[in-house]
């Protein structure tokens, strides 16, 4: 078996990926590579608030039901994403419809209803997504101009409230090494753990570009949270480039994609290293990042990269 999930299972590091459900239910090659080369599975959207409730009191489980059976049924865990958000919240979830009170009762509903609806389902929740600007102050949101900075906090409470079990992610992008974000972030994990509240991880996206370089500091960065006895995970690897891809960016690419592994190998706490989509075929890359893309693992024939056999040899390796 020369899978990436067969490759890290010497290692107390799950990989994973995220899923494209649409994809996993119309392209056979796909599904079948989901469940050979991965440990764990993040659904790319079908979790998200707009999804799960798509009016106020509808819930529409279908998709995120379908991906933890297919998840069950492949011996994965899956990595729930994402509960407070700023963004893909439902149309009708605005402030001009509703006070502050209720936009409260209605996260607190929300993360009660949906960890509850999948408890001792997922293995880990991204529980705050993206609530730091990069200089490290909150971003603004819905959630922060309403209720203020202890939404935070209160929406990790409710999560373990719903499942005692599961484990509570942070999670952001551009957060990697050591900067005024992972700063901000590095406080508040400090602030919220004094305060008894219930934040057992940091999730680090890892969305990198090739042109851009890749930091520095991002062991550094990991041991700090890892020395503070949080737990780490890579959670939505990619590395994008400049279209077309060349000899250059694809190994450069490789690079990126395996300095984050190896800064997770080399901490006790770094639990999950996931993907955000493994081929081309699917990536949201191409879509956001005009004249980008070929950021995954794999071409739009899912055919390996360097960055893929670079992953499988270090994980072999470690
Ligand atoms: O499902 C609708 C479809 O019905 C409609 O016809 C179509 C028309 O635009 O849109 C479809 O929804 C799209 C959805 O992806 C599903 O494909 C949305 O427009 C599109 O905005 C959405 O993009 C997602 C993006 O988050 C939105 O913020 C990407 O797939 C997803 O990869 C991306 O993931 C985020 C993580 O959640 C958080 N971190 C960053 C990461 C990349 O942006």
């Amino acid at each position: 078996d020369g899978s990436l999930r067969a490759a890290a299972r010497g290692t107390d590091v799950r990989v994973g990926t995220a899923v494209d459900m649409a994809a996993l239910a119309a392209d056979a090659p796909y599904k079948a590579a989901v469940a050979r080369e991965f440990d764990t599975v993040t659904p790319e959207n079908v979790m998200k608030w707009e999804v799960v409730e798509p009016q106020p009191g509808v819930y529409d489980w279908t998709a995120a039901d379908q991906l933890v059976a297919f998840a069950q049924k492949n011996r994965q865990l899956v990595r729930g994403h994402t509960l407070v958000w700023h963004n893909q919240n439902p149309s009708w979830l605005t402030e001009a419809n509703y006070t502050p009170d209720q936009l409260r009762a209605l996260l607190r509903k929300h993360i009660l209803d949906e960890v509850g609806h999948f408890k001792g389902k997922v293995w880990a929740w991204d529980v705050a997504n993206e609530v730091f600007n990069e200089d490290g102050t909150l971003r603004d949101t819905i959630w922060l101009r309403a209720l203020g900075p202890d939404y935070i906090a209160d929406a990790f409470r409710w999560a373990h409230q719903a499942d005692p079990k599961a484990l509570l992610f942070l999670n952001d992008y551009n957060n990697e090494g050591v900067n005024a974000k992972s700063d901000a972030y590095y406080a508040l994990v400090k602030q919220l753990r004094s305060q008894g509240v219930p934040v057992h991880g940091y999730g680090i996206q890892g969305h990198l570009a090739v042109q851009y370089g890749f930091p520095d500091t991002v062991l550094a960065n990991v041991q700090r949270f890892d020395k503070l006895g949080l737990k780490t995970a890579f959670t939505e690897v990619d590395v994008r480039m400049l279209l077309p891809a060349d000899t250059a960016k694809v190994q450069a690419q490789a690079e990126g994609f395996n300095r984050l592994l190896r800064a997770c190998l080399l901490v006790k706490h770094c639990v999950s290293y996931t993907v955000w989509g493994f081929t081309d075929k699917y990536s949201w890359v191409p879509g956001v990042f005009s004249g980008e893309g070929s950021a995954t693992l794999t071409d739009e024939n899912l055919q390996p990269k360097p960055a893929y056999h670079a992953l499988r040899e270090t994980f072999l390796l470690a």
